[in-house]
């Protein structure tokens, strides 16, 4: 459900010390890691954006009750005909209080409003591919496609979400000003796809996954990579590729098995990506067994 949150551009010293502390709190257990107020400050006096959110009825408006924040940078990407300009949406962070609530998707939204208005047509930003409700967020609920993996990234990072596993990310592109875009930010609901549409329309698990004695993903044993090479010049070819639905959950239980996620879905993402394929939509099967499934479509360069 969707709430009338109160989302504001934060630029004066004393709400970006807000942020500092907020990211303290999303993202414990690292203060080096966590982006300070000087720098933040700097960005927006030069073109970057931070923005805020407070609870719905707040009247007074206090930054004491921020609750939420994204935070990015005008940069450059390169093209054929020389450097063009993009965004770059650096964090996103919620109250673990608030979560799952839709602030993410209200900050993003707001985001998109603000960029669109600076003339840039596209943002990027990237996040742990194997994060099923980032992955939802970003790709079925935003929109975004992601045609590119970046391994280790970040380097080693320590604080309490990232610590102990290689810093692999998805880099997605949000083609802000597109049809898909706006559609899914609009507030009409979006038919919400199942694993039996893709199915109908030809799709396919490769790396069919079975559970452990205590209800954990085990990575499949043989990734079924024939459907990829086999795609050959099959536009229309879609693949289905199984994450766990809640990876922080299965690294907390089992860091082990966690590592052998990130390694299997490395090689089946990259392989995917050198072939031509991109990450086009996101199906989270809810309730007492959920199921993630990334869809990667063949050939769809204009989205
Ligand atoms: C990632 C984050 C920013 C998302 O913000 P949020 O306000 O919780 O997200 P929203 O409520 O807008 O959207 C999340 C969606 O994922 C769904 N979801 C929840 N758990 C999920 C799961 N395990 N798999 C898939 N989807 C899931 C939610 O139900 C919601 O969808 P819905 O509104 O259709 O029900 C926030 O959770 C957060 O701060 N996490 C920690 C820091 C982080 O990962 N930041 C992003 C990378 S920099």
């Amino acid at each position: 459900m969707e709430h009338n949150w109160q989302i504001r551009i934060l630029d004066t010293i004393e709400e970006l010390h807000k942020v500092e502390e907020l990211q303290r709190i999303v993202w414990p257990g690292s203060d080096t890691d966590v982006v300070p107020a000087h720098l933040l400050i700097t960005v927006v006096h030069n073109g970057g954006l931070v923005l805020g959110a407070l609870p719905p009825g707040d009247h007074n408006g206090s930054i004491d009750r921020l609750v939420g924040f994204v935070f990015g940078f005008p940069g450059l990407y390169s093209t054929p005909d020389g450097p063009r300009p993009k965004h770059c949406s650096h964090m996103l962070g919620v109250h673990p209080d608030y979560q799952g609530q839709r602030l993410g998707f209200s900050l993003k939204r707001a985001q998109w409003q603000m960029v669109r208005h600076q003339g840039i047509d596209r943002i990027t930003w990237t996040y742990d591919p194997l994060l099923s409700r980032n992955a939802y967020l970003n790709i079925s609920l935003l929109g975004a496609v992601c045609s590119t993996y970046l391994r280790e990234l970040y380097g080693e990072m320590r604080d309490g979400l990232n610590i102990g596993l290689p810093s692999d990310r998805f880099e997605v592109d949000w083609w802000v000003n597109t049809q898909r875009v706006q559609r899914r930010l609009s507030k009409k609901a979006r038919l919400n796809l199942d694993l039996a549409h893709f199915f109908a329309a030809g799709a396919e698990v490769i790396n069919p996954t079975r559970l452990d004695d205590n209800g954990w993903p085990i990575p499949a044993e043989s990734v079924n990579f024939s459907t990829i090479d086999s795609a050959g010049d099959q536009e229309s070819m879609i693949v289905l590729v199984e994450i766990p639905a809640d990876y922080l959950a299965l690294k907390e239980a089992n860091i082990e098995l966690a590592r052998k996620w990130r390694f299997s879905s490395r090689e089946i993402f990259e392989r995917l990506f050198q072939s031509g394929y991109l990450v086009t939509d996101f199906v989270h099967l809810r309730g007492e067994n959920p199921r993630s499934y990334y869809v990667f479509s063949h050939g769809e360069g204009t989205l």
